[in-house]
């Protein structure tokens, strides 16, 4: 059990430098089952999520390890078990994503149903209903999905909702299938955009125009190669927003301003200092106190629900009232509860939250809800009075973020973990 220990009050200063990206990395590792031969991934973030992404590849009877701190290969010239076990998909959501590779590698491929989910509903229809459209016969039962084909075959995918999960799915099962596979409606977060470039360096034929349809070509075979994870979007994001919170100044290094311009764009609007150094650094100051405007949650290239929480955390204390809508998720404003205990005047309902800033917070003991939303508490304890006790008794913090504490205290942020006692 991981427990935080955050003394409030002080403002971030120096330079902090983002890790590869969770959710591309997560992405990229289910597509290298389509490879034959060795996949290098360099820049890959060491937390528990891709740990638990690698332990689910090597029960396919697929190689998966780290051969340096941040070097994961994988090489999946062979899977010889097509079946996923519950105890994987009910630790992470993204080891569902196997199911695409395996069923194009194989022919046949059983996941077992992702379990509930702490942000709110997140169902597999629109995953399951691209392979169906490529062809692939379903065997549903109530605990897991089983599908099986004779060749998959090129068609028309058209999504209602605009999904991440759904779109990389649907490209990895159309890229061994034969003839053209168009996407219409297809989500363009750097998530899906990434996870293309790796594909076609690996092979693949995929394109994508300008009103978001992607076009996928099926080819007979992709090979292993050598790629490296971009920053993580999410995670500089929350560092922008640690120093927002305490009217810090800080530098983050290695990102992609377009890759976030819409979190950038809204954090210029409540008086946080945004300058762009030499395309690929942030520098973030902060010395007034926020002011509160409204948000929207959209997908790309609208502001991301990931960084919702954090947004929501530094609307507590800025001076007025904004309106959150949450459009994508609906059970993200669980940790408005633990902020409203800090002293945040907030209300909420499902999607949307009415925030009213104060003053400041106070630290207070609490418990994290979910990944994104412990990092928000995080944030919050990092601009309150006096001490934050966080407990994450389910590990969502570490997770998703590699080397949070030595990186808060690299810029000058009072954060310690310590163990129970029991
Ligand atoms: C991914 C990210 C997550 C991020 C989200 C939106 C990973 C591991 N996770 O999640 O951090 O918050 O994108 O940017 O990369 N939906 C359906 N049917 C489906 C699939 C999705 O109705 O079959 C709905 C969901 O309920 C949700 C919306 O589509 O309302 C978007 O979800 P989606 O983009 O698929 O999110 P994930 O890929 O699960």
């Amino acid at each position: 059990m991981k427990n935080f220990e955050i003394i409030g009050g002080s403002p971030l200063f120096g330079k902090v430098q983002t890790s590869g990206s969770k959710n591309i990395c997560l992405a990229i590792m289910a597509g290298s089952l389509l490879c034959k031969g060795k996949t290098t991934l360099t820049n890959v973030p060491h937390i528990t999520d891709v740990d638990n992404m690698s332990k689910v590849i090597n029960s396919l009877g697929v190689k998966c390890e780290f051969v340096s701190p941040n070097t994961l290969e994988i090489d999946a010239t062979e899977i010889t078990n097509v079946v996923t076990e519950y105890k994987y998909v009910s630790k992470m959501r993204a080891s569902f994503n196997v199911l695409g590779p395996v069923l194009a590698r194989k022919g046949h491929a059983a996941v077992s149903r992702p379990g509930g989910c702490n942000i709110g509903d997140r169902p597999i229809d629109l995953h399951v209903l691209a392979l169906k459209k490529l062809g692939a016969r379903t065997i549903e039962s109530s605990d897991k999905i089983e599908m099986s084909h004779n060749g998959l075959v090129g068609t028309i995918i058209g999504f209602d909702t605009v999904t991440v999960g759904g779109t990389q799915h649907a490209i990895t099962g159309s890229c061994l299938a034969k003839g053209e596979t168009q996407i219409i409606n297809a989500a363009i977060e750097p998530e899906v955009t990434v996870l293309i470039d790796f594909l076609n360096k690996a092979g693949a034929d995929i394109r994508r125009d300008k009103q978001n349809t992607i076009y996928i070509t099926g080819v007979k075979e992709l090979k292993g190669v050598e790629f490296r994870i971009p920053f993580d979007r999410i995670e500089a994001g929350t560092y922008v927003s640690f120093a927002a919170m305490t009217k810090g100044d800080i530098i983050v290094e290695d990102i992609v301003p377009y890759h976030m311009s819409a979190f950038l764009y809204k954090m210029t609007e409540i008086g946080v200092g945004i300058d762009v150094i030499d395309d690929n650094k942030l520098r973030v100051k902060a010395t007034d106190r926020l002011k509160a405007a409204n948000l929207s949650t959209a997908v790309f290239p609208g502001f991301p629900t990931d960084m919702q929480p954090a947004y929501t955390t530094l609307m507590t204390t800025a001076s007025g009232v904004s309106r959150i809508t949450e459009n994508i998720f609906n059970g993200r404003f669980k940790f408005i509860s633990e902020l409203q205990r800090m002293g945040a005047n907030c209300d909420y309902t499902t999607n949307t939250a009415i925030v009213t800033g104060v003053r400041s917070l106070t630290g207070v003991e609490m418990v994290a809800p979910d990944l994104r939303g412990g990092t928000a508490l995080i944030c919050a304890g990092l601009g309150a009075k006096g001490v934050t006790k966080l407990h994450d008794p389910n590990g969502f913090i570490i997770r998703g973020y590699e080397n949070l504490v030595d990186k808060i205290t690299g810029i000058q942020g009072k954060i310690r973990t310590y163990e129970d006692q029991d």
